[in-house]
């Protein structure tokens, strides 16, 4: 394998100011990528601003020698994400690289949660993503290329407690990715979803004795292959953390098909529940012609 370089690259990567993203930041410019360190600087619960959390990681960046602007725009709002895009085609003239990596919590159960907890976590990751990548989409197609990567997390893809305003804002953004990388692949843009698993400063109280071994700094290589040129996959899921790296997927089971013209009811569903459930044989559809792809046969026989 050729080393993984971003010479002449420009990358945006939001919520970069600490955490991961800022692990992220540095590792591309390290590896020679001009890069957009986007931050609010906000509080975990994305309560105030402040602009020192991204110049802080840009100073860090030129103090190593590499190139860097810092964005304090924020990703909740359609202005926020055009200024942020607007800032690496000003500094740098392009966009290759967008990782949307911005993110608060507002934890509640969901009897308790408040409507303004749910739009707070929908506006920051799931419109801020769309908000982002939107204008950076469009500047990637005209150059043809473009690596995307959306922070989903296992909340939302498996599920955790008290997380539902989360959760759904991070699945949501599996269902942009499933249809970005579609779109984007005539134009060699390539888009996929990391879940990852962290110490930071919205985890440390959630992660107990494993926290130790969940070093940011073990995260940063997959989303930095995501982000390259080098990356062959779009449309897809990937777990880091600690170390270990996994795929994530929808698959589709085989089923159990009724029978062409056949009456199906509610008791038939009932009593073929093992073979609708049954694993053996699943496919991991690429989009919703592979699902049909799999229907039609059943439906063309006799
Ligand atoms: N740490 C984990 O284990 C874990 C697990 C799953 C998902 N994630 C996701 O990873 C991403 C990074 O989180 P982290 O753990 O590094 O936490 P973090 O709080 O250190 O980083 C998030 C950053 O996003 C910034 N931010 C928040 N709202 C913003 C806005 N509106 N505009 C611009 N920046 C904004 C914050 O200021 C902060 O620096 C988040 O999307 C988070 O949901 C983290």
């Amino acid at each position: 394998m050729t080393d993984i370089g971003f010479v002449d690259r420009v990358a945006i990567v939001t919520g970069a100011g600490g955490g991961l993203g800022r692990t992220y930041a540095l590792e591309l410019a390290a590896r020679g990528a001009s890069v957009v360190v986007n931050d609010l600087g906000g509080s975990a619960a994305g309560v105030g601003a402040d602009a020192s959390a991204a110049q802080k990681v840009v100073d860090e960046i030129h103090a190593a020698g590499g190139a860097a602007v810092a964005s304090h725009d924020s990703v909740a709002t359609p202005e926020g994400g055009q200024a942020i895009v607007s800032a690496a085609l000003e500094a740098f003239g392009k966009v290759d690289i967008v990782i949307n990596n911005a993110g608060i919590l507002r934890d509640r159960t969901f009897a308790k949660l408040a409507h303004e907890d749910l739009d707070a976590v929908l506006d920051v990751h799931l419109k801020g993503a769309f908000h982002v990548t939107q204008p950076a989409f469009r500047a990637m197609k005209e150059n043809n290329y473009g690596r995307i990567v959306f922070t989903a997390s296992n909340a939302g893809v498996l599920g955790n407690f008290g997380q539902t305003n989360y959760g759904a804002a991070k699945m949501g953004l599996v269902g942009l990715n499933n249809v970005l990388a579609l779109e984007g692949a005539k134009n060699n843009i390539k888009s996929n979803v990391i879940c990852p698993l962290a110490r930071t400063r919205l985890t440390e109280e959630l992660l107990g004795p494993l926290a130790d071994a969940l070093d940011p700094e073990l995260v940063t290589p997959m989303v930095v292959y995501l982000a390259s040129e080098a990356c062959e996959y779009t449309h897809e899921i990937f777990s880091a953390g600690g170390g270990r790296y996994a795929r994530m997927f929808v698959g589709l089971t085989p089923g159990w098909f009724a029978g062409k013209g056949a009456a199906v009811s509610a008791e038939d569903v009932a009593a073929h529940l093992d073979d609708i459930r049954a694993q053996d044989g699943y496919i991991v559809p690429s989009s919703v012609t592979d699902e049909l792809g799999a229907l039609l046969p059943l439906l063309q026989s006799d």
